[in-house]
């Protein structure tokens, strides 16, 4: 496989990504890693990430020097290519100037033309970097440079070629970099000699192997949602264990209209053992009066664990389907950021429960285990379905909860996604769904003056939910939407469409 060293930028997971786009398996550690460490791995190369610090800080980040003696080829991007040349003796400043966006790369062309830039004209490269390398250590070369940074591209030259050590200011991950993914590739299959072979079938294949190996003839519990995630995640381990994993699927009351039900029919075909444990009266119950969100989700989470603690047995081992993107703050060197909502409310299950995890899905992004999804047999329309929170439409009925307002939520929101499928915006957004505020507004209807309930409707467009921007739904497409709901559903009124994007707001409205 290949290591990346995470030096906390935040392109270290989209190097991760693009690796896998080259068919190449990778993992991400920590910067601090033990080369004793790294070496149980086998990498076959090891690439080193940006990083938000200057390698001149007192407390700069440096890897195990140890890592440049294992006999693999290294790549430093960014803050990587400084922390090489501060290894190696050369000199980093910190730049007059600092550059971030679009810069023209030119790749030096003689008789010793590098591997690394094989087949890559002069081109744009993506820089975001203060520092530079202004002193080139001993034993390497330039073999690209920018206006502004003369020794943007450097390798281990003459005596010490054979460290095959190399190091790039800019970012080859970022796509604006043109030719970013070929020089990766160039580093991966020329210089490191890895054969690409990592695919969704290599995956699942590998994965079996490994769950088979890891929970042996233990029992496994599996909490799932219908999500895409969670089926995935489930169909996997049931690949390879069988009918020894359990599935606990909790209807806590707060899922859209008919959604248990047609939850449970689309499982049916996949193969798993499933338990449907109606939980509804007992969170309704919990939430009754309850307004804030905080309150509402942590009401949602301890309610959660204590009826899927009631549905299990004697499993060791809890799947989870946890994403990439919901790994890299446990293993970015910043820690966790701060919490602006508390997502993950099964997180406190394992450690009181003392189930062991496996997260079989832990280093995809989401189109990933689509594709694994796909390579699996499930069927598209339960793959392509957008995310929905696990406390749902808790935190989309804003304010206190009652039964009657969250069926107003299940109606409309049943119009608005049924018209985003017949016009084949669904899959065009990442995530689409109705909110009921706790406003009221006058209406006339007929001949009558009304007083009832504004929902905003809320679209899109996102990769991984980190950011988003409101999507630009046709108009035509927003007052069929408004018509039929206001029509249709007795209770609401007025229908708002939200603009904002994230940040500075958030996708869910609590
Ligand atoms: P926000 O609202 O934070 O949402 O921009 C980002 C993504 O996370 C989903 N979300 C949640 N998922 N539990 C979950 O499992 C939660 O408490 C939760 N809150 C938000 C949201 O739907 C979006 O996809």
């Amino acid at each position: 496989s290949v290591i990346v060293l995470d030096f906390g930028s935040q392109y270290t997971q989209l190097i991760a990504r693009r690796i896998r786009e080259i068919g190449i398996y990778s993992e991400i550690f920590p910067y601090h890693t033990s080369a004793e460490e790294l070496k149980k791995h086998q990498p076959k190369a090891i690439i080193l990430s940006g990083g938000p610090n200057s390698v001149y800080d007192e407390t700069a980040f440096m890897p195990d020097p140890e890592v440049f003696s294992l006999g693999v080829p290294v790549l430093g991007i960014c803050y990587g290519l400084q922390a090489i040349a501060k290894h190696f003796g050369g000199n980093v400043e910190s730049s007059s100037k600092q550059e971030f966006g679009r810069a023209k790369m030119l790749v030096s062309h003689d008789e010793r033309e590098s591997m690394l830039f094989k087949d890559i004209p002069d081109s744009d490269v993506w820089m975001s970097h203060g520092d530079k390398v202004t002193k080139l250590p001993d034993g390497f070369r330039v073999t690209a440079s920018t206006a502004n940074a003369e020794m943007c591209a450097i390798e281990s030259f003459g005596s010490k070629a054979a460290l095959k050590v190399f190091g790039l200011q800019f970012h080859p991950e970022v796509q604006h970099s043109l030719y970013g993914k070929q020089l990766l590739s160039n580093f991966l299959i020329d210089i490191a000699g890895i054969t690409p072979d990592w695919s969704p079938k290599s995956f699942i294949q590998h994965q079996i192997e490994e769950i088979k190996r890891v929970a042996g003839d233990s029992t496994v519990v599996c909490g799932i949602s219908g999500g895409v995630d969670s089926t995935v995640a489930a169909v996997l381990v049931s690949k390879a264990i069988g009918d020894k994993l359990h599935c606990v699927f909790v209807d806590n009351g707060l899922l859209r209209k008919d959604e248990a039900t047609k939850v449970m029919e689309f499982l049916k075909p996949l193969g798993l053992k499933v338990t449907l444990a109606d939980a509804s009266d007992l969170f309704l119950g919990r939430l009754k009066g309850v307004a804030s969100p905080e309150k509402k989700r942590k009401i949602i989470g301890r309610t959660f664990i204590r009826v899927f603690e009631e549905n299990i047995h004697d499993e060791k081992f809890l799947v989870q389907g946890t994403l990439y993107p919901d790994v890299i703050e446990s293993v970015s060197v910043k820690g966790p950021s701060e919490t602006i909502k508390s997502h993950h409310n099964v997180g406190g299950l394992p450690k009181r429960m003392k189930l062991k995890l496996i997260e079989p899905l832990r280093e995809l992004f989401k189109d990933e285990v689509r594709a694994v999804g796909r390579e699996l047999g499930i069927a598209e329309d339960i793959l392509m379905r957008h995310p929905f929170p696990g406390p749902g439409l808790a935190v989309r009925v804003l304010g206190s909860l009652t039964k009657e307002r969250l069926d107003v939520l299940r109606e409309a929101d049943q119009i608005f996604i049924d018209e985003l499928k017949e016009s084949g915006l669904y899959q065009k957004v990442w995530q689409a769904f109705s909110v009921l505020l706790p406003v009221q507004s006058v209406g006339v209807m007929g001949d009558k003056r009304t007083y009832e309930n504004v929902l905003a409707l809320r679209a899109v467009e996102s990769t991984d939910g980190m950011t988003a921007d409101w999507a630009h739904l046709p108009h035509d497409f927003l007052s069929k939407v408004s018509n039929r709901i206001i029509n249709e559903v007795r209770g609401i009124n007025r229908v708002a469409y939200d603009i904002s994007s994230k940040p500075p707001a958030t996708i869910e409205w609590e």
